[in-house]
């Protein structure tokens, strides 16, 4: 049910509590790579851990201050997509994104990344949809550019990760940025 196609053999769906096993099984695929850069997955340390974090989705979708994602490739839970900060009366939000390895390289993300844009800047008027990522995060940074993000700067030793003070590099598009390009995909 409520599934976009994103690809031949891959769909967006809600990613939602009752699915907690499938997401705890991902999540342990997904580790590795999600913890050099998020804490994400490290809030998904165990099952308990795991629901706690669809259930903070859950809760913060009721609010509408956030909401979060699933990519299925071929029925597997391969990665997914979030707003983590959602604030229509602002007109503001965040879009975060993660996967897995069998999940990356395929373009999932940059696809599921511009439909939570198009949903936040046009369905929902928002003003301005924020990505943040660690400047050293070049995958990361390179799906902010390819849908057309603006590279606006960096905060410096904004937050602690994996036991250090990390750069964080903000990037952004505005309603009316998103609305010259979304046609061309
Ligand atoms: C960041 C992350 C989600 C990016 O994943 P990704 O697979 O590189 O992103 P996409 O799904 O957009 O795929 C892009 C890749 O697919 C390729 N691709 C294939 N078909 C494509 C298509 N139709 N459209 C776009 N890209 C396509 C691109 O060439 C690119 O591969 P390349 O970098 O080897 O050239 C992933 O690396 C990850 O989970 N990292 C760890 C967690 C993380 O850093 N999250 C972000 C925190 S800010």
């Amino acid at each position: 049910m409520f599934a976009i196609e994103i690809s031949d053999d891959a769909e967006l769906r809600p990613l939602e509590v009752w699915q907690v096993d499938e997401f705890f099984a991902h999540i342990q695929r997904a580790r590795k790579q999600v913890d050099r850069w998020i804490r994400f997955a490290a809030g998904a340390s165990d099952l308990n851990g795991a629901r706690d974090t669809l259930q903070r989705y859950a809760d913060r979708q009721a609010a509408d201050t956030g909401r979060l994602f699933g990519i299925w490739h071929q029925h597997v839970l391969v990665g997914g997509c979030m707003y983590p900060h959602f604030d229509a009366q602002s007109g503001n939000c965040e879009i975060g994104v993660w996967t897995e390895p069998a999940g990356q390289g395929h373009g999932f993300v940059t696809t599921a990344v511009r439909i939570l844009l198009d949903h936040a800047l046009i369905e929902r008027g928002l003003a301005r949809a924020e990505w943040h990522c660690d400047p050293r995060n070049e995958r990361s940074a390179a799906v902010a550019k390819r849908v057309g993000m603006t590279a606006e700067g960096i905060l410096r030793s904004s937050y602690l990760h994996n036991g250090e003070r990390q750069d964080m590099q903000v990037w952004a598009i505005l309603q009316d940025e998103w609305a010259a390009i979304r046609d061309e995909w």
